[in-house]
């Protein structure tokens, strides 16, 4: 079984990657990746030399590129984690958003079709189904409520997700999706919520929490959903959306907290900061459909997952060090320097 990868020099491609390797000791694994800002080839220097794996640099939108590594490798399943994955650069810059996640959906998909492929599995998001609101903790997303966005990210994941099940029903190509909760876990980029308030407490830098602290994301260890789109590559039915998360939803403001308790550090060093413009409320999920149909279940708790993370940051200095004194810089006081 040969695998294609994309995205896979970022986090949560990198630990599929990883897994991968890992249970399906005869699976070939080729990750092809456009090492954008996110992607950091340090990440894959464990598995470089293994003879099941190959990395290759190339854009999804490069039809040339991908229909060529296609052409040459001749994939089963294609599972695609290539996107540019971040709410507050999609607000700043929509462009590539639309250009990485949507076109180069299409781009892959059109050489699955030329070639053949088994499976394409789309990895998409929660936030396809927006927000719901903090005073109905009730309410849920299933895998039929309507699709209704926020931000050019999740608009761009959206029109991926369209164009993926069109591809399905009107070229019969054998598609999955997959949409998953907030991921936290090792060679998390430092620019989102859980490594960058690991990395600022750790230098005693102030902890932006935007507006009150008060949203709520349902949190998942990364290796849980890897297991999950391992299952749904092989077990999973064609066509359909599979919704991943672990009934784990907690306030920004919360995690913070934990993270500052954790590290020994105090909580004067949390500010709040102005909000994100059009800032969904609260995710949960519902994994009713992956639990009964495919006996999906996370298996690593918060409290558990928080410390491995916290640990993997405290022992890992060298892979982030090198991103947080880089363009992060840069980044980093374009979007906080002011931020009142
Ligand atoms: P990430 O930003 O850490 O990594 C993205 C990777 O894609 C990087 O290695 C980058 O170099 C690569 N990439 C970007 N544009 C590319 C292009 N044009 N061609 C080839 N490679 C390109 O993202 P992540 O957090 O690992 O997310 C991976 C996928 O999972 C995304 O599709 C995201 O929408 C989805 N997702 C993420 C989460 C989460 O909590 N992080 C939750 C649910 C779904
Ligand atoms: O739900 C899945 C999504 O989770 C994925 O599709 C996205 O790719 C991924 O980035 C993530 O999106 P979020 O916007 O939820 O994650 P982020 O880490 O950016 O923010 C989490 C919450 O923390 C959100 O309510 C905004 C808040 N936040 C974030 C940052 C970076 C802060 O309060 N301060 C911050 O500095």
């Amino acid at each position: 079984m040969t695998i294609i990868v994309t995205g896979g020099a970022g986090f949560i491609g990198s630990n599929f990657i990883f897994h991968m390797l890992q249970a399906h000791p005869d699976y070939r694994i080729i990750c092809l990746d456009k090492l954008t800002y996110a992607g950091n080839l340090s990440t894959l220097e464990s598995v470089m030399d293994n003879p099941r794996f190959r990395f290759v640099k190339a854009d999804i939108c490069d039809r040339g590129a991908v229909f060529g590594l296609f052409g040459e490798e001749k994939p089963d399943i294609v599972v695609n984690f290539a996107a540019e994955s971040h709410v507050d650069r999609s607000i700043e810059e929509p462009g590539i958003f639309l250009q990485t996640n949507i076109m180069g959906t299409a781009t892959l998909m059109d050489a699955c079709r030329e070639f053949g492929v088994k499976r394409y599995h789309q990895v998409s998001t929660d936030e396809v189904y927006g927000d719901l609101p903090l005073d109905r903790p009730d309410l849920f997303f299933t895998e039929t409520t309507p699709l209704h966005t926020s931000s050019p990210y999740s608009s761009s994941k959206a029109s991926a997700d369209l164009l993926v099940l069109a591809y399905y029903r009107t070229y019969g190509l054998p598609v999955s999706i997959s949409r998953c909760s907030n991921n936290y876990g090792p060679y998390h980029f430092p620019e989102k919520l859980i490594p960058l308030m690991i990395i600022n407490a750790l230098d005693d830098k102030a902890l932006p929490v935007y507006g009150e602290g008060l949203n709520v994301r349902d949190w998942l260890y990364v290796e849980d959903h890897c297991k999950a789109i391992d299952l749904i590559i092989h077990s999973g039915r064609v066509g359909e959306v599979y919704n991943v998360g672990g009934h784990n939803e907690m306030k920004n403001i919360d995690i913070v907290k934990i993270i500052c308790r954790e590290l020994g550090k105090p909580e004067s060093l949390i500010t709040y900061v102005k909000d994100r413009k059009g800032h969904d409320m609260r995710y949960a999920i519902d994994p009713t459909k992956i639990h009964s149909e495919l006996g999906w279940l996370p298996e690593t708790s918060f409290s558990d997952g928080i410390k491995k993370t916290i640990k993997w940051y405290l022992d890992n200095e060298d892979w982030w060090k090198p991103i947080v004194s880089g363009e992060y810089k840069n980044y980093y006081e374009k979007m906080y320097g002011n931020r009142k």
